[in-house]
């Protein structure tokens, strides 16, 4: 495995086999974790708001019998005076065995790992990636479906600014017979580089669409995403784009029996509340799968 966790790209298709396998022991077996991680640190560092992410690292540390320092808002550390990815990155390696770092431009945590000998993990930069949901969504669907590939995944809501969709394709492009649906307004399709670079290149059966009724109907996997407000240059485009997709019990009605609905949080207004009754609402065990499989990767790539 590279030293890094950046792009998704980054781990190989059998280390991902891997990762899973260690979280399913990790959720039958987490006495035998609780101090894999003794006397270890990890730095978050969240120039970005985050819940699930930072906690659920926060967690996975914790549970690893390791512990956690950091901030959760760059304003309250020496960026607000200017420092530099690089020199921030550098001080924080004096304290810990493995960073992990969100940021709102994307390529920062690349940056960051440039500049340090130990791990770093993206958790999210700008519009680009986000690797470690993608591991948790993998890690889902294989607990919801028993398999990653011969499948159909509909991506629905904001697929331009959503980097938690740019990774999962990347992803799920490499397992055999899955096609992609693409449901969005014409304005938040996904950007070129992932339709030629990915989609394209790999020759990987895709649509896109805007009618999330017409795509719910075939559809294995529905992954529900929010228009990423803070990525947008004017609110009057936000405000009018903001409730493309609402998903309500009756759009529900032709979709298949076992249809897996994911989420990566928050949501906003795309998932209505009455569906977190319905079993195929799997958004908020997905949280809890996020835990496992950094549990897993912080193993991973401190050696462990
Ligand atoms: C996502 C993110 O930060 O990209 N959230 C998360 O990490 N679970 C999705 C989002 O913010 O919409």
């Amino acid at each position: 495995m590279k030293k890094d966790l950046i792009d998704i790209l980054d781990v190989s298709t059998a280390e991902i086999e891997e990762l899973i396998t260690t979280a399913f022991d990790i959720v039958e077996h987490p006495e035998q974790y609780h101090e894999r991680c003794k006397n270890k640190i990890m730095g978050t560092l969240f120039y970005e708001p985050s819940t699930r992410t930072r906690l659920s690292f926060t967690s996975a540390m914790q549970s690893l019998g390791g512990s956690v320092l950091g901030f959760s808002e760059a304003s309250s550390s020496s960026v607000s005076k200017g420092e530099s990815v690089a020199d921030t990155a550098r001080t924080v390696e004096c304290f810990s065995d493995i960073i992990v770092m969100r940021h709102p431009k994307e390529g920062a945590p690349f940056v960051a790992a440039q500049n340090v000998e130990i791990p770093v993990i993206n958790a999210g930069d700008g519009g680009h990636n986000h690797p470690t949901q993608t591991l948790t969504d993998l890690f889902t669907i294989k607990r919801e479906k028993g398999r990653l590939d011969n499948l159909t995944i509909a991506c629905c809501g904001d697929l331009k600014f959503g980097r938690t969709v740019h990774s999962l394709i990347a992803a799920m492009s490499r397992y055999q017979k899955v096609k992609f649906i693409l449901i969005s307004p014409d304005e938040l399709k996904i950007p070129e580089h992932i339709r030629s670079e990915i989609l394209l290149k790999n020759n990987i059966e895709f649509e896109e669409i805007s009618s999330l009724d017409e795509a719910i109907t075939k559809a294995d996997v529905l992954y529900m995403t929010r228009v990423q407000k803070e990525r947008f240059f004017n609110e009057e485009d936000y405000v009018r784009l903001k409730d493309s997709y609402i998903l309500t019990p009756d759009k529900l009605i032709n979709a298949k029996a076992d249809m897996s609905i994911l989420h990566p949080l928050p949501r906003v207004n795309e998932i209505s509340v009455q569906i977190d009754k319905d079993p195929r609402a799997a958004y908020f065990r997905q949280v809890k799968n996020g835990k496992f499989i950094r549990m897993a990767l912080v193993l991973k790539l401190l050696g462990l």
